[in-house]
């Protein structure tokens, strides 16, 4: 069976981009591949954040990926951190990584002007980390939003430089693109994201879903009731694409664009949906919140497995680069 790697950052809270743009798709892939899913904390270090909230984070994090499908009978789902032959494999991978390569990297640029006072060597090294999360394991395919193919594409790279300096040793993993990979902010203008006080988180209660739709931007040239809108203009169709029904996503692409129904309406349609869907998911978050142990055991023995094949592909990095020598046995 091939494997799939991905992660996502204990960064705050989880959004319905992350969820159409990646969680869902994961849930989905676990019947067909030996999926290994992560909690990368080490990433998240690459920008200032809250010491005391990081624990709760990363528990969050991964308790939110349990109700979402992905229990530990059908992939291994762990932390970064708990597994540190990621961060060993990362320096051997900083050895082939041309700097220029990563100066150029889209997200380190934007990063970089986020948090101009913090450019610290973490925040330039981020795609050399996860070309290690991916490779540790030999994955052969990761699932990502749209904003993550650069990333992913940098780590067929790196594996092509190791096994042209060492000898064939990692796949070059693909992208899985989900068929939402780009969900924008209520703002309607830059992607969903933590930073970008624009998400709509997965368990917010549904009367701030609702609002947050509710004042969400729409066609902007939709000014009245009246006006025809573009569904293909409108983030909230790209809502109704991940969240509805065909025969609702059809009807409301043609009344729309003859102003059969308006925004209100249409918002409506997608708040009900949408709270079909996720609703469920909040549920067994806060009974999962019930029983804290759960999580750790689910993360313990998560850490285990993916160990067991880390610790064999760095004996094998070690020796294909000539640190370890037959005589220091395994
Ligand atoms: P992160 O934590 O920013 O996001 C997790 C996943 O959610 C997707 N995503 C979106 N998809 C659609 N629309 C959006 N608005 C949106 N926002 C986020 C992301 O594409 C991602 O798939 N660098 C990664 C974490 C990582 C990783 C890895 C991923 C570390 N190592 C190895 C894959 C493989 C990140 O910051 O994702």
């Amino acid at each position: 069976m091939d494997r799939i790697f991905s992660g996502i950052q204990p960064s705050g809270e989880i959004h319905i981009g992350n969820y159409v743009g990646a969680i869902r798709n994961w849930a989905q892939l676990v019947n067909r591949y030996d999926c290994v899913y992560c909690v990368v904390d080490y990433h998240a270090i690459t920008i200032e954040y809250e010491v005391a909230l990081m624990q709760q984070r990363i528990l969050e994090t991964a308790t939110v990926l349990v109700a979402c499908g992905l229990t530990p009978d059908r992939c291994k789902l762990f932390v970064q951190s708990h597994v540190p032959e990621h961060t060993e494999l990362t320096w051997i991978f900083n050895c082939v990584t041309p700097v220029g390569e990563l100066e150029r990297m889209t997200q380190f640029k934007e990063k970089g002007k986020q948090h101009r006072h913090n450019v610290n060597v973490g925040l330039l090294d981020y795609p050399v980390l996860q070309a290690a999360d991916i490779l540790i394991y030999k994955a052969g395919y990761v699932p990502v939003g749209e904003d993550q193919i650069q990333h992913v594409e940098f780590s067929r790279e790196i594996a092509r430089k190791f096994n042209a300096r060492f000898g064939d040793t990692f796949p070059e993993p693909q992208v899985l693109l989900s068929d939402a990979p780009r969900i924008l902010g209520t703002d309607g203008g830059s992607k969903m994201s933590k930073s970008l006080n624009n998400a709509i988180g997965l368990l917010d209660p549904p009367e701030v879903i609702q609002e947050k739709l509710r004042t969400a931007v729409t066609d902007a040239n939709r000014q009245r009731r009246s006006d025809p809108g573009n569904p293909d203009r409108c983030n909230i169709f790209t809502m109704h694409q991940a969240f509805s029904r065909p025969d609702q996503i059809a009807f409301i692409d043609h009344h729309c664009r003859t102003a059969g129904i308006g925004c209100i309406e249409c918002k409506e349609i997608l708040f009900k949906n949408m709270m079909e869907e996720i609703g469920p998911i909040q549920g067994r978050v806060r009974e999962m919140n019930q029983n804290p142990q759960y999580m750790v055991d689910v993360l313990k023995s998560g850490a285990a497995r993916c160990k067991a094949i880390a610790k064999e592909v760095m004996d094998e990095v070690r020796s294909k680069i000539g640190v370890k020598a037959g005589w220091m046995g395994k």
